[in-house]
């Protein structure tokens, strides 16, 4: 039967290395950008159409060019790092917009199409941070947290209509991903937010490339009965069972130990 997927952000990283896997698996796929070069372009097989999750009205106009989809993989986003004392409440609700919101509207226009043909694949792609948050990017884990919980309760709304929901939660992956870093002159977090920056930088400099986690993201939607959440890149597995089973003041002390807090 031939498939039909959507893959938000998918002119880089994760999603393009999706996009492809799944245009190699036999999908016709649909990727988005904010900048595709003009209308519907089409790159390696890939077609590629506008989308700014921030704009309600950008998703509506896509939801009206798409059609009806066998997979809608939820990845498109961006992070930020800086103390919550400092964020203004603008940089909050766009971060929010952009990875939960937003995939909240997209999921919305694409759920009727699934529902009336008793099948669908939604795949969010959260993040390990939602686990094991890195210094000074709370608001990063905790819009993550939330789609993840989002995926956990839809999965048991949906799964009468044959539509499953699984969160992919990728450990540190070698992309150019935005991180803004937002904090205010002579601020306390200064030194925290560098140290913490410099380290991140490296984690994801020496990351698992992201075909690893677009072939998680395949094998998951070739599943019958796939579980609700998959870790995946390097020692993701690993982080994953620790952040469930280390006591907290060992998890804390691990993370600070990393990160170079004190
Ligand atoms: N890299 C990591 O270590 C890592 C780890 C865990 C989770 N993740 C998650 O994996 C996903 C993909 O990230 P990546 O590392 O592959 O980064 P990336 O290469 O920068 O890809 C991000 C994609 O999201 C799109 N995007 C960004 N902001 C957007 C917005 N406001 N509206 C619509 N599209 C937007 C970008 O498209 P355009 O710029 O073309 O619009 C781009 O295609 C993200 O959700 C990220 O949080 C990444």
């Amino acid at each position: 039967m031939h498939k039909t997927a959507l893959v938000t952000g998918a002119s880089s990283g994760i999603g393009l290395a999706t996009a492809r896997a799944l245009h190699a698996a036999g999908y016709t796929v649909y990727g988005t950008s904010r900048n595709p070069d003009a209308g519907n372009p089409e790159y390696e097989g890939i077609r590629y159409l506008p989308l700014e999750l921030t704009d309600p009205g950008s998703i509506e106009r896509l939801a009206a060019m798409l059609p009806p989809l066998d997979v809608l993989v939820n990845n498109a986003g961006s992070s930020q790092m800086g103390a919550i004392e400092e964020t203004p409440s603008e940089k909050i609700l766009e971060l929010y917009e952009t990875l939960l919101f937003g995939n909240i509207r997209l999921i919305q226009r694409v759920l009727p199409g699934m529902r009336a043909r008793g099948r669908g694949w939604i795949v969010n792609v959260s993040s390990l941070a939602e686990l094991m948050p890195v210094p000074c990017s709370a608001v990063y884990a905790s819009a993550k947290a939330a789609l993840h919980m989002l995926g956990t309760g839809l999965r048991q709304e949906l799964r009468p209509f044959g539509i499953r929901v699984v969160t992919v939660a990728p450990s540190f992956i070698k992309t150019s991903i935005v991180q803004e870093r937002l904090h205010c002159d002579n601020s306390p977090y200064s030194d925290m937010i560098q140290s913490a920056g410099r380290i991140r930088d490296a984690e994801i400099a020496s990351g698992s490339p992201p075909e690893a986690v677009a072939e998680k993201i395949v094998k998951i939607v070739g599943m019958k009965n796939p579980s609700s959440f998959y870790p995946a890149g390097k020692k993701a597995t690993l982080l994953a069972i620790a952040s469930k089973w280390l006591p907290e003041r060992l998890r804390e002390w691990a993370v600070r130990k990393r990160f170079r807090l004190r």
